[in-house]
């Protein structure tokens, strides 16, 4: 049967970091309705073995396909790295990810070809933007760095504290003294860090995350399939959490800048592997 085209689209990270995807899905595609799962408590996927990113990834697309989603964005570089094959293989419905779209926004801004992907352990080990840019350009030159600090800096909301610089310093040292044009945000948290991580990095270097790009693929993708809402019925975005709702609550405000959002809590996957 036909997925109906009202049906909302689902989104799916390790934590908070795919609001900043959802932050683009808001403005550029106003007439979608989106439900949102963040496994904040397993929280982070970036120093995780494949095959537990894999396992929880899964449980957060089936927790979607349940509720009748008609799209799934996985909008985690590190789950986009290691699971995107298997999902579109498994899943009834299109499976976006984050990589190709950010992949493409650098490639396309860098005139030199020398491009730094800052990311999680996972997606740098993966390799993953080494080889979407390939595709795309033969002479790229890429600089891969993974910053474990980020992630916790942002799940625990001290992402706006001024304090946390020399963790920002001590993380992007080892590429301060090497020459590049562009910086990928390589990981949907980073975005929340882009001040403090634009001041550590060498003046004139372009920063790109894939969330704008990403929403392009959405909305291609929608049109090409005919899967557009066009009923002119939006529902308020649904936000899911396996962590802390007030914690997420708060990240959601200021993030979205959404007054009340509607963040409930789910338990995926088997009790005691939290
Ligand atoms: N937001 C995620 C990403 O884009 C993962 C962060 C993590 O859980 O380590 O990679």
């Amino acid at each position: 049967m036909r997925i109906p085209n009202d049906a909302p689209i689902g989104v799916i990270d390790s934590g908070v970091g795919g609001l900043t995807v959802v932050k683009e899905m808001l403005q550029f595609l106003p007439a979608e309705t989106i439900i949102y799962i963040g496994d904040d408590a397993r929280c982070p996927y970036g120093p995780r073995s494949v095959e537990e990113v894999k396992e929880f990834t899964m449980e957060m697309a089936t927790a979607l396909a349940e509720m009748g989603v008609k799209m799934l964005v996985v909008a985690c570089n590190t789950a986009t790295a290691v699971t995107l094959d298997i999902l579109r293989e498994q899943l009834p419905f299109p499976v976006l990810g984050v990589i190709e779209p950010g992949a493409r926004a650098a490639a396309h801004v860098s005139t030199t070809g020398k491009i730094a992907v800052l990311g999680t352990v996972g997606t740098i080990k993966s390799k993953a933007y080494e080889y979407a840019i390939s595709a795309i350009s033969t002479d790229a030159d890429i600089i891969p760095l993974a910053c474990p600090e980020f992630v916790p800096l942002v799940e625990s909301g001290q992402y706006k504290q001024m304090n946390i610089q020399h963790i920002m310093k001590r993380s992007l040292q080892p590429i301060a003294h090497l020459e590049f044009d562009t910086a990928i945000l390589g990981c949907t948290h980073y975005p929340l860090l882009h001040d403090q991580i634009q001041e550590q990095l060498p003046v004139g270097v372009n920063i790109v995350s894939s969330a704008y790009e990403t929403v392009r693929d959405v909305e291609n993708t929608l049109s090409g399939l005919d899967l557009a809402n066009i009923s002119g019925e939006r529902k308020a975005p649904i936000f899911y959490t396996t962590g802390q709702l007030e914690v997420f609550e708060s990240i959601a405000i200021d993030w979205l800048g959404i007054r009340s959002p509607d963040v409930r809590h789910i338990v995926l996957g088997k009790p005691g592997c939290q």
